[in-house]
């Protein structure tokens, strides 16, 4: 039995879903815990393309896929996912399960999010405009609506008449007449819609997981969006509203933390996000745009351009702490393949001039301290093979791994499946 978590190490975008596309060889399920649709994973096999938005990437295997009572779910969003997969013939009524507890992603939940965004205007946090956060702040304040109280139809109508009344006076009075009220009734019959294709989803996903973990069967916990996107570690307010941190998986899915076996922390060989915030290691001249251009640092979920810049050791030694990561996949090597010299760093200087090698409360105004190490200058993409991998290459490995206190567990020299070298694979089960 195995329960791994997989998990973002920076800001999202590291990887995650072909890493668990290519552990869920041989894992039992796969398991979204935390994040709605505003995640993007991409998984690349053969001569295909999928980037799955809400569904664990586990479908594409035909692998059980379980969305976690963690999870805020939009449903036409949901829908139209589902069928995309089923055009590309991948059986998922078969294979998926929502928990009857997972909170819904409303349509005024998008509005507030895009209309709060517009009015900040500079100081905006850059969502993805999914509605994440607005649902998340009805989770907590206990007004949201669950995918379960769907089941009792006719509640579910006058719970709706009353919230839909007061998200409607709301929205009046943050933005007056720029936004036409909601109709319970219309989105009452939206929903029945909804409700008709979904019912045979859903289903008391805490039991099933529990269920599985005590018939020893191996199972991955697939987190979405990045360590420093994570609403209590991350770089508040810059930051998504759910908890990401492997910690999340154990309330977002209703399993003990005795259960899991092991944390792989999956981390891109340099940085990127996506959005506002600060990063302090962002490079904004013609190497940012290298790494743009050749890693095609462009959003999943939204398309626009990746901020760049180079690997932050300080960032991802913290990611390890706070995630109990017990070992790493590497990501996208190959994108550094034309670097004649690379950047790490080890420290930051704040502007007192003080240094510390310890991530600071905030990490604006604060100065990266690099050390250089040399590129290798030669194409690594699509290496299988250990021993065909440059020397400098692992040497950066090494320094890398010694910096940030984990040990490497995968290296990944390109986007599909097979590009992929996983030392010790025993360890994964594959
Ligand atoms: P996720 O959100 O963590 O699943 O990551 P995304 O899918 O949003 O972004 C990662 C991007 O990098 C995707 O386009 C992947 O296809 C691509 N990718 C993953 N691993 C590698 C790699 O080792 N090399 C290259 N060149 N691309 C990779
Ligand atoms: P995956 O799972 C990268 C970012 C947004 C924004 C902030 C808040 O593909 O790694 P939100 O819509 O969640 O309220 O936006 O979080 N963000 C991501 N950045 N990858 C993601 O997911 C992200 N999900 C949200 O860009 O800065
Ligand atoms: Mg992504």
């Amino acid at each position: 039995m195995a329960c791994v978590i997989v998990v973002g190490t920076q800001w999202g975008d590291e990887g995650k879903g072909k890493i668990v596309d290519l552990l869920t060889e041989r894992a039992d399920a796969v398991v979204r815990y935390q994040g709605g649709n505003n995640a993007g994973h991409t998984v690349m096999f053969g001569d295909k393309t999928f980037i799955l938005h809400l569904v664990p990437s586990g479908i594409l295997r035909e692998t059980t896929s379980i969305l976690g009572n963690g999870v805020v779910v939009d449903l036409a969003e949901l829908i139209k996912e589902i069928d995309e997969l089923e055009q590309m013939a991948i059986a998922v009524e078969s294979h998926l399960s929502i928990s009857d507890r997972a909170q819904l992603v409303m349509p005024w939940h998008k509005t507030f999010d895009l209309m709060r965004e517009e009015r900040k205007g500079k100081k905006k946090i850059g969502t993805t405009g999914r509605g994440i956060g607005p649902a998340y702040e009805d989770k907590v304040g206990r007004s949201g609506i669950r995918i379960g109280d769907l089941l009792e139809l006719e509640q579910f109508r006058t719970r709706l008449e009353e919230i839909v009344d007061e998200k409607n006076q709301l929205l009046e009075q943050c933005f007056g007449a720029d936004v036409p009220a909601f109709s319970a009734e219309e989105i009452f019959k939206e929903f029945e819609v909804h409700l008709k294709k979904l019912k045979p989803y859903i289903r008391d996903t805490p039991l099933l997981v529990n269920q599985m973990i005590e018939e020893g069967k191996n199972i991955l916990f697939e987190g979405a969006q990045g360590t420093f996107l994570d609403v209590d570690h991350g770089t508040y307010p810059f930051v998504t509203s759910s908890n990401t941190l492997a910690g999340g998986a154990c309330a977002g899915v209703g399993i003990g933390p005795t259960r899991i076996t092991d944390v792989l922390g999956i981390v891109k060989a340099y940085t990127t996000r996506v959005g506002s915030g600060p990063f302090p290691t962002e490079l904004l001249d013609s190497y940012g745009e290298l790494l743009q251009s050749e890693g095609h640092e462009f959003g999943a979920t939204t398309g626009r351009p990746r901020r760049c810049g180079w690997f932050d050791a300080l960032l991802v030694r913290q990611a390890v702490r706070l995630n109990g990561i017990t070992s790493m996949a590497v990501m996208k090597l190959d994108v550094l393949d034309k670097f004649e010299t690379l950047k790490i760093a080890v420290g930051y200087r704040s502007s007192n001039g003080e240094f510390r090698d310890n991530l600071p409360r905030s990490l604006e105004n604060v100065t990266p301290v690099y050390e250089e190490m040399p590129g290798w200058q030669c194409s690594s993409e699509g290496i299988t093979e250990y021993a065909q991998l440059p020397s400098e290459m692992l040497a950066y490995l090494e320094r890398m791994s010694e910096l940030v206190g984990a040990k490497v567990s995968i290296i990944s020299t390109g986007p599909k499946r097979e590009e992929t070298i996983v030392l010790n694979p025993d360890q994964f089960w594959i």
